[in-house]
């Protein structure tokens, strides 16, 4: 596929002004169009980037860490659309060292409209066709296990977060998906994938951005566990399904999960899938909140320490209260 290309001394020019406190208060202006874990993805207000999505990483140390992630990267991505068969937005991406010499990565992807993004969908589809869309990407995600079942030597991760689908040609002013609609997969900043059982993904990169003094606690409590689910369809299709308690659409949950059970049992058959219940999906999430909640909470303390009192730089954004129920 054709790489997206963009200004880089625009971007550069824009990494200088950039507010990571208040983004919108950047001397060249960005909107936020969304918060992950780890990176913050937004749009610039600047003539030749329009129609962009610019997903920023300041994780990188030195310049020569940049370089494998790259690789990673573009590996990850044409295999999921190459091998796996996902439909990906057009990308590419762009890097630089930062005025303070920081190396800084910038993911860009075309830009998708906000109303077609599951999380937005979700709000505007007629509740009895939000189990098709489900159904849609339970289906797409089983690409991923059908390619990891028959590629010896390779084993591919997926995060099927409905906030990572965009319904194509999705009509907000008619909203309705069925058996035909497609979806795009927009989350391929984490390239979790192993060759010959080695992860190529190097886990420390993705602790940066954690509080330097919690470093060995979340590598010793939960990095393990963060990372190992994306490779179980089971619950990769928990996590999916919990989506559903933090969007405030948890009435739809049970509707999901006996939607998922028939899946695993008709269509997905061959994948030996273990029936859910709402337990499952209740107690994943509660504990999933709780590490999420708590990796924030923290983070702004860390920033805290770092700006107010050692009077040092904090090139993350972090979001504001996420909110839960
Ligand atoms: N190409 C895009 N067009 C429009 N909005 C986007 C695009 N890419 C991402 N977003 C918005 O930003 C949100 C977060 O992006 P994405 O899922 O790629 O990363 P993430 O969840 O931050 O990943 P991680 O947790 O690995 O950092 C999306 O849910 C979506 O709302
Ligand atoms: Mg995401």
């Amino acid at each position: 596929m054709e790489e997206l290309r963009v200004n880089v001394e625009l971007l550069e020019a824009f990494e200088r002004g950039l507010d990571p406190r208040y983004p919108e208060r950047s001397r060249i202006p960005a909107q936020v169009l969304g918060y992950g874990e780890i990176s913050t993805v937004f749009e610039i207000r600047a003539e030749g980037m329009e129609g962009y999505a610019f997903k920023r990483l300041p994780v990188f140390k030195e310049r020569s860490e940049i370089e494998p992630y790259v690789r990673s990267y573009e590996e990850y991505n044409r295999i999921l659309s190459e091998e796996v068969g996902l439909s990906l937005p057009p990308y590419g991406h762009a890097e630089f060292v930062s005025q303070s010499g920081r190396p800084v990565f910038y993911i860009v992807q075309e830009q998708l409209p906000a109303e077609s993004i599951g999380n937005r969908a979700i709000h505007l589809l007629p509740a009895g066709e939000i189990p098709m869309l489900v159904r849609l990407i339970l289906r797409e995600l089983e690409k991923v296990w059908d390619f990891n079942r028959e590629r010896e030597g390779l084993e591919v991760a997926i995060d099927g977060q409905i906030s990572n689908w965009s319904i194509l040609g999705f009509d907000p002013t008619s909203p309705h998906v069925d058996e035909d609609t497609h979806l795009l997969y927009m989350d391929t900043s984490t390239p979790l994938f192993k060759v010959e059982g080695v992860e190529q993904l190097d886990p420390e990169l993705f602790l940066r951005s954690a509080p330097s003094f919690l470093v060995w606690l979340i590598r010793l409590l939960f990095l393990e566990d963060v990372m190992s689910r994306y490779y179980d369809f089971r619950l990769v299709t928990i996590d999916l399904i919990a989506n559903f308690y933090k969007e405030q659409r948890a009435e739809l949950i049970p509707d999901l999960v006996e939607m998922a059970n028939d899946f695993f049992a008709s269509e997905a058959r061959d994948h030996d899938i273990a029936p859910i219940t709402v337990k499952d999906v209740n107690s994943y999430y509660r504990e999933d909140a709780l590490i999420w909640w708590l990796y924030l909470a923290l983070r702004k303390l860390d920033r805290f320490l770092r700006t107010r009192l050692l009077r040092r730089e904090y090139p993350y954004i972090l979001p504001g209260k996420i909110k839960r129920k």
